[in-house]
C-alpha cells in the first residue's frame, strides 16, 4: 500500500499548474448518457475517481478513451443496460450522478444505494424526490434504487437543502423532460454553474445555475460538444494553504480566486497576502499566524472539502480557534492523527477548538479520507522530522500527482 514520506519541515515556493476540478468531470462526464453523439473533455484531472467514473460508463455503453488531459466519451448505442452495480457505487458515491441521465435518456435506471460512508451518512433522499416530481416512480429494492418513467415532465421541486450532487442529477434529468422544471434551493457551487454551461452547449435550455433557482425548459434530444473543466478550486486551496502554512510563497496558475473567496479572506484575515494574478491567484506569508474561525457551509461559503486543510493550518496559528463542520456529521477524523503529530484539538459535536500554535512533530498517521489526506500531508510539511502518511490511496482519488506538485515547491515528499 502506497505510503507518503515527508521530510519537514519544509517552506513551499513557486508555481504549479491548477488541474481541472474532478468535481466538475464527474457530472461532466454523466452527461455523455444524454446524447448518442461524441463528448470531447478537456483538462481532466488524472485521478482515480475519474477512472472510476470511466469504468462505470462503460459498463453504460459509453466507450470513453483519456489522452494526456482530454477523454472523449462516444455514445456506443447499447442502450439496454442501466444498472450502476455496488461494485463501482462503493467505491465511489458520485457514481449516484448517473441516475438522472439514465433515466432522462433510456426511461428506466438501477442503481445500487451509497450507503453510509467515512465522513457521514450521506442520503440520497432529496435526489430521489426530485426525480418523484418529474414523473418517475422510485423503488428501493435489494439495495437498489430502480427508477423508470416514459417520459419526465417539467415540475416544481424544492430541495430540503441545497446538495450538489442532488442539484446535478435534476438539472441533468430535467433536459430532456416535456415542458419546463423549476427547481428552488438549489447547491450554487462553480461546479454546477460549470456543468449548466456543458449542457447547455449540448443544446439544452438552463437559466439561473449558480444561483437558488434553476430553470430548466426541457429538449427533445441534445448534441455532442468540446468543453473545459473548470480549475479545481480545492486543490487550489490546498496548496494556497500549504504556503500559509509554511511561511511560503506559492502560486496556482489558472486558479480563480471568485472561487475561493471564503477561504482567500480567512487567510487574508490570518495574516497571509493573496492577489488574484491575470491568470492564477498567489499567496504568501512572512509575519505571524493568526487564529481565525470559520463554519463550513454551501457554496458560497467556507467549503467543508477545505475544512481539514484549513484545521492544519490553525495548528500554526497564534490563539484558539473554533471551527463549526455543518455540511457533515462525522468530518473530525484526522483530528486524532493531529494530535499524534502535537496538535492540541478538543472536539465537541460538530465544533473544534484548535489551541494554537503547536510545534508539530513528524510521526506514522493515516489518511481516512480524501481531504483529511491531505490536511496530514500538509501538517507533515510543517512538521519537524519524518512524517509517514499511510492509505494515500484516499489522497489518489482526488489529486492528480500531489507529491510531483509539492516536489516542484521545494518539498521534500517520497512516494514509498
Ligand atoms: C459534493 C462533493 C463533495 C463535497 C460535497 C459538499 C462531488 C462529487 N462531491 O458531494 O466533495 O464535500 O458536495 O460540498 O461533487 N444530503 C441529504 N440528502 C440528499 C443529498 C444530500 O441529506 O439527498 C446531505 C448530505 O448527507 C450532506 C449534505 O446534504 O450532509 C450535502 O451533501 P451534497 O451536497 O449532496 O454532497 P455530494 O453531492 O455528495
Amino acid at each position: 500500500m502506497n505510503q507518503f514520506h515527508i521530510e519537514g519541515p519544509n517552506r513551499v515556493t513557486g508555481t504549479i499548474e491548477a488541474g481541472g476540478a474532478k468535481n466538475a468531470t464527474l457530472p461532466a462526464m454523466a452527461a455523455s448518457l444524454l446524447t448518442d453523439e461524441p463528448l470531447e473533455l478537456r483538462r481532466v484531472p488524472r485521478v482515480r475517481d475519474i477512472r472510476t467514473m470511466a469504468r462505470l460508463l462503460t459498463h453504460l455503453g459509453v466507450d470513453n478513451e483519456a489522452d494526456d488531459e482530454v477523454v472523449r466519451l462516444c455514445p456506443t448505442g447499447a442502450e439496454d443496460l442501466d444498472d450502476a452495480p455496488y461494485e463501482l457505487v462503493k467505491e465511489m458515491r458520485a457514481s449516484v450522478l448517473v441516475l438522472g441521465p439514465l433515466l432522462a435518456r433510456r426511461g428506466r435506471a438501477r442503481v445500487s444505494l451509497p450507503g453510509g460512508c467515512a465522513i457521514g451518512v450521506r442520503p440520497i433522499d432529496q435526489h430521489l424526490a426530485g426525480l418523484e416530481a418529474l414523473g418517475a416512480e422510485v423503488a428501493l429494492e435489494h439495495g437498489y434504487v430502480t427508477a423508470q418513467a416514459r417520459q419526465l415532465t417539467g415540475a416544481r421541486y424544492r430541495f430540503g437543502m441545497p446538495t450538489v450532487g442532488g442539484t446535478e442529477n435534476l438539472i441533468m434529468a430535467a433536459t430532456l423532460a416535456r415542458g419546463t422544471t423549476r427547481l428552488e434551493n438549489c447547491a450554487r457551487e462553480p461546479e454546477i454553474v460549470d456543468l449548466a454551461e456543458l449542457l447547455n452547449a449540448m443544446g439544452a435550455r438552463i437559466k439561473g445555475a449558480g444561483q437558488e433557482t434553476v430553470e430548466i425548459e426541457g429538449v427533445e434530444t441534445l448534441s455532442g460538444t468540446a468543453h473545459t473543466i473548470i480549475p479545481d478550486r480545492i486543490e487550489a486551496g490546498t496548496y494556497l494553504v500549504a504556503a500559509a502554512m509554511t511561511s511560503g510563497d506559492v502560486t496556482v496558475a489558472g486558479s480563480r480566486a471568485a472561487d475561493l473567496a471564503p477561504l482567500l479572506e480567512k487567510l487574508a484575515e490570518a495574516g497571509c497576502r493573496f492577489e488574484q494574478l491575470e491568470d492564477g491567484i498567489h499567496l504568501s506569508r512572512d509575519g505571524e499566524l493568526r487564529a481565525r474561525d470559520i463554519v463550513t457551509a454551501p457554496h458560497p461559503g467556507f467549503p467543508t472539502d477545505l475544512q481539514a486543510q484549513y484545521m492544519a493550518l490553525m495548528t500554526q496559528a497564534e490563539g484558539v480557534s473554533t471551527i463549526c463542520e455543518t455540511v457533515f456529521e462525522n468530518r473530525f477524523q484526522h483530528v486524532p492523527e493531529l494530535g499524534r503529530m502535537g496538535a492540541k484539538i478538543e472536539i465537541d459535536g460538530s465544533y473544534a477548538r484548535v489551541y494554537g500554535p503547536s510545534p508539530l512533530s513528524g510521526a506514522k498517521v493515516m489518511a481516512t479520507d480524501l481531504r483529511a489526506s491531505a490536511c496530514l500531508v500538509l501538517a507533515g510539511l510543517a512538521a519537524d522530522g519524518q512524517t509517514v502518511v499511510d492509505r494515500i490511496y484516499h489522497l489518489d482519488r482526488g489529486y492528480e500527482r500531489m507529491e510531483q506538485k509539492l516536489t516542484t515547491l521545494g518539498a521534500r515528499v517520497e512516494r514509498v
